[in-house]
């Protein structure tokens, strides 16, 4: 199909019937936001490669026989898309259902607020199926809890070569067995993890969680609406990464990065991210 634009770096597709000009190197999930189109994702995320693990964002491009993960695929000329038809929507609905079937998703209100807009029925499904993992605690800086994970490959990217480069965790065994896990499933002290904590922020079900964060809910001392996020910069070197804060009452109970700082993409390390226990040591002494 011939271009519709003058311009050489745009192109026009038709978007829930409307057509639209877009950036040609656009993936669909892009050019939809651009045009105010909202369309779910999971194992997204902007400073990741698609893994296409989720399909939550699935559409329908004319001429596919397939539902298109919107996430990964790029515009091309004249593409007429649904984001919303009948069939993406059974499919979200679908993916969502197999989910709440599957996984504790009590930690994940981004994906549980999509419940009602599809029509979620949780109990479609028997559950025998439930992944029931005990909590590994294995250090005081962050806990992993699998049964809260959706497997989007997300911390296994961050960790890998696309953020950190440590490799310390990967994907083991197969169908209802696979979970991430380090090599041999040492414990992650023994592991090759340096504790950066960048899996920790990519996880979009807190599967991984700060240990401060996961105290606090044992004692349901975990309050969000009562925190407050301070951005400052690491003192611990010259790199000046960005740090956010968080803080309830006098304590900081976790810290992250923007994703949307250029040079540090929400990363950071073991110092900016877990190194702060002495500010809360030193408010209490001051109690
Ligand atoms: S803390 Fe860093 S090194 Fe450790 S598993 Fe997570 S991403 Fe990998
Ligand atoms: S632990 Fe979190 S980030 Fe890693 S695969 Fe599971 S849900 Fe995704
Ligand atoms: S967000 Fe596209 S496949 Fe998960």
């Amino acid at each position: 199909m011939s271009d519709m634009s003058d311009d050489a770096t745009k192109i026009s597709i038709f978007l829930n019937g409307n057509k639209v000009t877009v950036q040609k190197d656009l993936t669909i999930l892009e050019a939809s936001s651009k045009n105010m189109v909202d369309i779910p994702t999971i194992c997204w995320s902007e400073h990741l490669e698609p893994a296409n693990a989720c399909r939550l964002c699935v559409v329908e491009v004319e001429g596919s026989k397939t539902l298109v993960p919107s996430c990964s695929r790029r515009v091309e000329s004249g593409m007429n898309i649904l984001t919303e038809s009948p069939r993406v929507r059974a499919s979200r609905r679908m993916i969502l259902e197999f989910l709440a079937t599957t996984n504790d998703l009590s930690q994940a209100p981004e994906i549980v607020t999509l419940f009602d807009d599809y029509g979620v029925d949780i109990d479609r499904y028997e559950r025998p199926t439930r992944i029931s993992e005990e909590v590994r605690i294995q250090d005081e800086l962050y806990i992993r809890d699998y049964s809260k994970c959706v497997l989007c490959y997300k911390c296994v990217d961050a960790c890998g070569e696309q953020a950190q480069n440590t490799f310390a965790i990967a994907f083991s065994g197969r169908g209802f067995d696979t979970q991430v896990s380090t090599e041999f499933d040492v414990g992650l002290p023994e592991s090759n993890c340096v504790y950066c904590g960048n899996c920790v922020a990519v996880c979009p079900t807190n599967a991984l969680q700060f240990k401060t964060e996961f105290d606090l809910r044992d004692a349901s001392n975990w309050r969000p609406e009562d925190q407050t996020v301070t951005t400052t910069v690491c003192s611990y070197c010259g790199v000046g990464c960005n740090l956010e804060l968080h803080t309830q009452g006098d304590q900081i109970v976790k810290v992250t990065s923007p994703t949307e700082h250029d040079v540090t993409n929400g990363n950071l390390c073991i110092k900016g991210r877990f190194g702060w226990e002495y500010v809360n040591l030193v408010m209490k002494d001051d109690r």
